[in-house]
């Protein structure tokens, strides 16, 4: 795609996880003269498969050049596109949706969008754009779950509030203005012979016979050489794992793997085509299904189901039945039901065909079946179920949707006429072992014998000894996947039950049927609820009204430029990093020889070859550019290979050798890290009154609470290009970096020379989120090093596995605490010690301690507090700035001693501990927390709290199985740097003699709508519309020594130095204006044109004087605070731990919003991500210190099927703020801990779970509250069966840092 410069679709992650590739393609098919079209992830569709297909990219379906589609113009109009990578990708997947279904249904938007990551919108906002095409659109239509949207549950004043945008505007959709399908690609499917093909690439060779016994030859000359279908699986294997496959065989033109046949005489039968999709494969079994009676259609049903939750759609739409078959993954979700339902495979060799039964002989080892290497399978058999047949499928995974599952299962029993006893029964499971695997001992110890309680009870005995995992096994989750596999019994037993009572076989009254009905997933429309603007407010000024992302439209038509689509320069290399494979070791050895032996490798830069400074200090720590010497984590840069093209840098990457000698006992976790006092200093610590605990008339309690790190997960990785100007050691750097003017200083630096001689030039960024800051600006030094030595443009764009193996993630914690509170709730005294691990370099570190610390009150006037924070120094990669920079810690770890403190006195105690009146924090900031009891009590009001709360009782007293939770927490976050140099500002307003106006600042546009609020900013103080006034790009040559755009501060800081320029240009113009006070905006320019005004002007903003004294333990380190309150009820699957939130409604003080639309996607984008991270995201470490978990297939970001059911924010009205511009306040981070509603509403579920086994108090729970998690604290009868490993007899999966 960009050797044709069609750069629109997005590169994310390579693996077929994130959807940013999504493109459409179409067949013509001859047989039936129809024409196909689905979606599919183009990083892993081959192009030699694409041989007379059309693939239509964002670029095809319209542009700002020609026409916008419909498409396009509702995400980028809803507010659906905030930094973009993410939209070519949603604009595709709606887009073929809606080319073979106009009007969809709610579930068909989800479904299409199942596969497509966005880390930014929290995709309500997407969802809402495109439920514009369903019929249904102005209504929920409720779905089937009660509450629907027109109930009248709106108040007046809610259905009278501003809309953030008009559908009225929307372009309708019209099908026949659709591309058509290149006709010559249809003549030629239909005229030309078919003939075998054969492509031949550098290293490999790709054939497509046409027959199959042509193919069957193939493969009996080449056994070894995989046949790709939907390449799903040998795509990963060649890109990630460097697996070459010199020969591949592509049988997608071979008809016999696709054809399906149905006999219904003498035996019901059918046969499906191995090569079908799994999409095909689906709607085939859905077609069949009515067709036939329920009973005989058993298998089809289970099978079905599962199928709809393989992977995504993109996936599903090209993966094939006989792959998914042949991969033998134990994680397969289709192997345990085509198992369990006694299907086989017919297969041929040229030693003949014959069939072979799908059961436990079929599956040998991992990756490995029975058949032999040159057997293909030609089609799978799907029997008819006979009467007295149930088969159903489960599944668990991390996520909900597009996500591999932890443990998976398919179920068959058979009774025969009007008995309850097992005539036969199978059972399968996936995830319990390098297989899929029979639990075959439980199946006889159940068959001749009624189904009933005994025979169950003793089947899960048997089960448990049956399906045993080490505690070290592979995936980890031991406990976790064991009970799995009895829950999913449990759950069979349920439908069986209610078979056998269909059956009239028993009659007793089943009272547990309600626990066999899936969560909720209907997503309802919400309410976005903001002010009007001021009556007298111009109509012009687009101050305080909700525009659009100024880039939204060119983001969703793929035309937005990211650093990587800037077009490829004369001589340009690629440069790719090789990265320590050891967590502490001596380098003894660094041989580059043969990578530069290898075609198209250009040098190998180490550190030796750094010109300048070789190290970037930090808080008086070093950090090295290149390892020379030692290396203290794994992913620690080394070297890096630059070579002519992405393909051959990775190649010589791979051939370089480095020798280690391993130091002894790396460091991992936070208490070994402590144990050995390996801390970065400063250790801070903070206290305010008399920090005791001997008072008799307090309950004194202790508790600890851990909290995992959180993986950025920007959409974009980190990419730069840095191209030499050719004379006097001048650079220009393209980076995705948030601090430009950081880069620059780096970059001269490493090279050795001043800043004036290096630009840094930053249009976009597809989102950073604080991890595009430090790491960024070595990564930069290196890039640049290797241009200088080289004398030619370098580009380096990480992998996503290489991104989240070397740029770090939020700062994992450890939190103790200890409490002193009274018997009516009060807290007395607090005393709380943080303990983040840091890594393995000093980054940010400290600042992050310090921020953790300065927010230990959260909301509560708590009167005597201590806080003390320690950064451990530890040999992981190092951890960084991530939105909410420790306060989503901080606050978590103090919001769980209060809900423990409610649990012990069985009350909600949050409300008696907060600030009230005139307040004073703990380091003598004064503030007023009116408006947080506002957004609290709002909050409580609008979510209706107190009658959900017995509405959820009651739910929980008629469901043992299922539980409701809810929680509502509020959030006072500190804006503004507390190192006060930080909050400084600067922009440069031109103005044109044609009246057209450029803005430059010294923030970055990041997706946080920053360009479109400081556009909104000129065109008030202008006087002039947005369309006159354009920003182009951030760069350090027009507004120079910037500060990073974070802490929630860009729109203050850069708002008033655009504001400064563009009222002094205002004021040179006045003379000029007095003059013609009826002329237009561009007379009054030309006229100062020739009247001899600058029209050019800088602006400056020097922030507010804020400082932190850590030994006197006081200052005034935030500008003020914005407030909020959020309110989450979730449903709980108690027996798999899975999750859905029903409802969120958010209030949030942002006083008067600039722009409503920027600012509630920001606080919904922040509250998804905070749901990620306290209940969603792990990054899970090797014992040795290696990252696991490096692409979205194994670590999960919220997807849609994570956004609330029903999700409601409402800004705070009459909220003023004299400390920002225009009386709005910084929203980027402080919703984050929002988030955590969500945790604290699963742990209020699980509480409810638990007092049924009597188990009442406080209990753990760390965060993030995984399924996994969940499920073993609810203490369900079936976990309770598992035996726990005993801590220190077994080397654990996974560290626990
Ligand atoms: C992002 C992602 C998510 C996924 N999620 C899930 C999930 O949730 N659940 C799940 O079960 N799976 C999941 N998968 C796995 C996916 O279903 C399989 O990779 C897919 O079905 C394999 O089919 P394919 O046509 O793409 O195989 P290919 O990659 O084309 O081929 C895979 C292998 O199968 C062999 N093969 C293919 N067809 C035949 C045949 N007819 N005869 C003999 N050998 C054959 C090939 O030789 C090759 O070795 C996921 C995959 C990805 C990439
Ligand atoms: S880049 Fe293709 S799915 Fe992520
Ligand atoms: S807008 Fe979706 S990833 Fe940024």
């Amino acid at each position: 795609m960009t050797s044709v410069r069609l750069t629109g679709t997005k590169y994310g992650c390579g693996g077929g996880g994130c959807g940013a590739c999504t493109v459409m393609v179409s067949h013509y098919r001859p047989a039936t003269k129809t024409i196909t079209h689905y979606s599919a992830n183009a990083c892993l569709l081959p192009l030699c498969q694409l041989h007379g297909a059309a693939v239509t990219t964002v670029e095809g379906v319209g542009s700002t050049r020609t026409r916008i589609h419909p498409v396009q113009e509702r995400i980028a109009k809803a507010h659906g596109s905030q930094c973009g990578f993410c939209s070519p990708g949603m604009v595709m997947s709606v887009y073929t949706l809606l080319r073979n279904r106009p009007q969809p249904a709610m579930d068909d938007i989800t479904h299409a969008l199942q596969g497509n990551l966005c880390r930014c919108t929290g995709y309500r906002p997407i969802i809402d754009g495109c439920r514009t095409f369903c019929q249904e659109a102005d209504c929920c239509q409720a779905n089937g779950a009660g509450d629907c949207c027109l109930n009248g549950e709106e108040t007046l004043e809610e259905t009278q509030h501003p809309e953030l945008f008009d559908k009225r505007e929307f372009l309708p959709l019209d099908p026949t203005q659709e591309l058509i399908f290149p006709p010559e690609l249809i003549l030629r499917a239909e005229t030309a012979p078919p003939q075998t093909l054969t492509f031949r690439g550098e290293r490999m060779m790709w054939v497509s016979p046409t027959s199959l016994e042509e193919l069957v030859q193939l493969k009996a000359r080449n056994p070894e050489a995989p046949l790709v279908i939907g390449n799903t699986n040998i795509g990963p294997d060649i890109k990630f794992k460097g697996i070459l496959h010199p020969l591949i065989i592509s049988p997608t033109r071979v008809l016999d793997l696709f054809e399906v046949t149905q006999t219904l005489m003498p035996f019901c039968r059918v046969w499906v085509g191995a090569g079908c999709s799994l999409t095909e494969v689906c709607s085939l079994l859905e077609k069949l299904l009515p067709q036939f009676p329920e009973e005989k259609t058993e298998v089809f049903r289970a099978l079905s189901q599962q199928l709809g939750k393989v992977g995504s759609l993109q996936i599903r739409n090209v993966a094939s039945l006989g792959g998914n078959i042949m991969i033998a993954y134990p994680n397969s979700d289709l192997n345990p039901v085509l198992a369990a339902g006694n299907c086989k495979v017919s297969v041929i060799s040229n030693g003949g065909r014959r069939e072979v039964p799908l059961n436990q002989d079929f599956f040998v080892s991992f990756g490995k079946t029975i058949l032999k290497p040159e057997e293909i399978v030609v089609s799978v058999f799907i029997p008819f179920s006979r009467k007295g047949e149930l088969v159903r499928a489960y599944r668990q995974a991390p996520r909900k949707e597009s996500s591999f599952c932890t443990v998976t299962s398919g179920m068959r029993v058979f009774f025969s006429q009007g008995s309850s006893v097992v005539q036969d029964l199978s059972i399968y499971y996936g995830g319990m072992g390098p297989t899929t695997v029979s639990a075959t001992q439980t199946c006889t110890a159940i068959v001749t014998r009624p189904w009933d309680d005994e025979t169950l009870q003793r089947a899960y005995d048997v089960l448990l000894d049956e399906l045993v995992l080490p505690p070290s096994a592979p995936g980890g989750k031991v406990e976790f996947r064991r009970s799995l596999t009895l829950s999913f019994l449990f759950k069979f037993n349920l439908e069986v039950l209610q078979k056998l009572r269909e059956m009239n076989v028993i009659t007793e009254e089943l009272l547990e049927t309600m626990q066999i009905q899936p969560l909720p997933r209907e997503i309802q429309p919400g309410l976005q609820v903001f002010q009007h603007v001021p009556k007298d407010q111009r109509d012009q000024d687009p101050v305080g009204r909700p525009i659009m992302h100024r880039s939204a439209i060119s983001q969703a038509t793929g035309e937005a430029v990211y650093c990587d689509d800037i077009p490829r320069t004369d001589g340009e290399l690629f440069l790719a990093l090789v990265t320590s494979s050891r967590a502490h070791a001596k380098i003894t050895g660094l041989d580059v020889s043969q990578a530069l032996r290898l075609p198209g490798v250009v040098d190998v830069i180490t550190a030796k070859d750094v010109p300048g400074q070789k190290v970037r200090k930090m808080f008086g720590y070093e950090e090295v550019l290149l390892a020379e010497a030692e290396v203290s984590c794994v992913g620690q840069m080394i070297c890096a290979v630059v070579a002519d093209t992405r393909a051959h840098a990775k190649r010589g990457a791979a051939a370089v050798k480095i020798g280690y000698e391993d130091l002894p006992e790396p460091l991992f976790t936070v208490e070994e890290a402590s144990e050995k006092s390996s801390f970065f200093e400063p250790r801070r610590m903070i206290e305010k009154g008399n920090v005791a605990f001997g008072s008799v008339m307090m309950i004194v309690s202790t508790g600890e609470f851990r909290m995992g790190g959180q993986e950025h997960f920007y959409m974009e990785t980190q990419s730069m290009l840095v191209v030499p100007v050719g004379e006097e050691t001048e650079f220009n750097a393209y980076v995705s970096t948030q601090w430009p003017t950081g880069t620059q200083d780096a970059i001269a630096e490493a090279l050795g020379i001043p800043s004036n001689r290096v630009t840094c030039h930053v249009k976009r960024i597809g989102g950073a989120f604080g991890g595009k800051v430090v790491k960024t600006a070595t990564l930069a030094c290196i890039t640049a090093v290797a241009a200088w030595k080289t004398n030619c443009a370098v580009r380096c764009v990480l992998e996503r596995g290489e991104d989240m193996l070397i740029s770090g993630a939020r700062h994992p914690v450890l939190g103790k605490y200890k409490v002193g509170f009274m018997n009516d709730g009060r807290i007395m005294a607090a005393d709380m010690q943080y303990y983040t691990n840091a890594g393995n370099t000093v980054d940010e570190s400290p600042l992050v301690v310090d921020k953790i610390l300065l927010h230990i009150d959260n909301a509560y006037n708590i009167p005597n507090l201590r806080g003390r924070g320690a950064a451990c120094r530890t040999n992981l990669p190092s951890n960084t700035a991530f939105r909410g920079f420790g306060v989503p810690q901080s606050i978590m770890v103090l919001e769980n001693m209060l809900n423990d403190v409610a649990m012990v006195l069985g009350r909600p105690i949050r409300e008696i501990n907060m600030y009230q009146g005139p307040s004073v924090t703990h380091y003598g900031l004064e503030f007023s927390p009116e408006n947080l009891w506002r957004c609290w009590d709002q909050c409580k009001e609008k979510s209706d709290y107190a009658a959900r709360r017995r509405a959820a009782d009651r739910f929980n007293q008629d469901n043992c199985w299922k539980k409701r939770g809810l929680a509502i927490v509020p959030i006072k976050y500190g804006i503004a740097f507390a190192e006060s140099f930080l909050n400084q500002a600067a922009a440069l307003v031109h103005v044109y003699k044609d009246g057209s106006v450029l803005v430059s600042h010294g923030g970055t546009e990041m997706g946080q709508g920053l360009h479109t609020k400081m556009q909104q900013v000129a065109s008030r103080e202008l006087g002039i519309p947005p369309s006159k006034i354009y920003i182009s790009e951030t760069s350090t040559n027009t507004v120079p020594n910037t500060c990073p755009s974070a802490a929630s501060y860009g729109t203050d800081a850069n708002g008033m130095a655009v504001r400064n320029a563009c009222q002094t240009l205002y004021q040179r113009l006045e003379p000029i204006r007095q003059k013609n006070p009826k002329g237009s905006w561009e007379s009054w320019v030309k006229a100062a044109f020739l009247d001899k005004i600058s029209l050019s002007a800088t602006g400056f903003y020097r922030g507010p004087d804020l400082y932190m004294d850590w030994d006197k333990m006081a200052g005034r380190p935030y500008a003020y605070f914005t407030f909020g309150a959020c309110f989450c009820e979730v449903e709980l699957d108690c027996l798999t731990g899975d999750y859905r939130a029903v409802r969120t409604d958010i209030v949030m003080d942002i006083g008067r919003s600039v722009n409503p639309s920027m600012d509630i996607g920001q606080i919904e984008g922040a509250f998804l991500q905070g749901l990620g991270l306290y209940t969603l995201e792990e990054l899970k470490f090797s014992p040795s210190g290696l990252l696991y978990t490096r692409g979205p297939s194994q670590y999960k970001i919220p997807a849609v099927c994570d956004v609330p059911l029903r999700f409601n924010v409402y800004l705070l009205p009459d909220s003023h703020n004299p400390h920002a511009i225009y009386s709005s306040k910084g929203i980027g981070e402080p919703s984050l801990f929002l988030g955590s509603s969500v945790f604290f509403a699963i742990k209020d579920a699980v509480a409810a779970a638990r007092s049924e086994s009597g188990l009442v108090g406080p209990f753990p729970l760390d965060s993030p509250a995984t399924p996994e998690r969940a499920c073993l604290a609810c203490a369900s009868p079936f976990t309770q069966k598992i035996p726990a490993s005993t801590p220190g007899s077994f080397k654990p999966w996974a560290l626990n840092i």
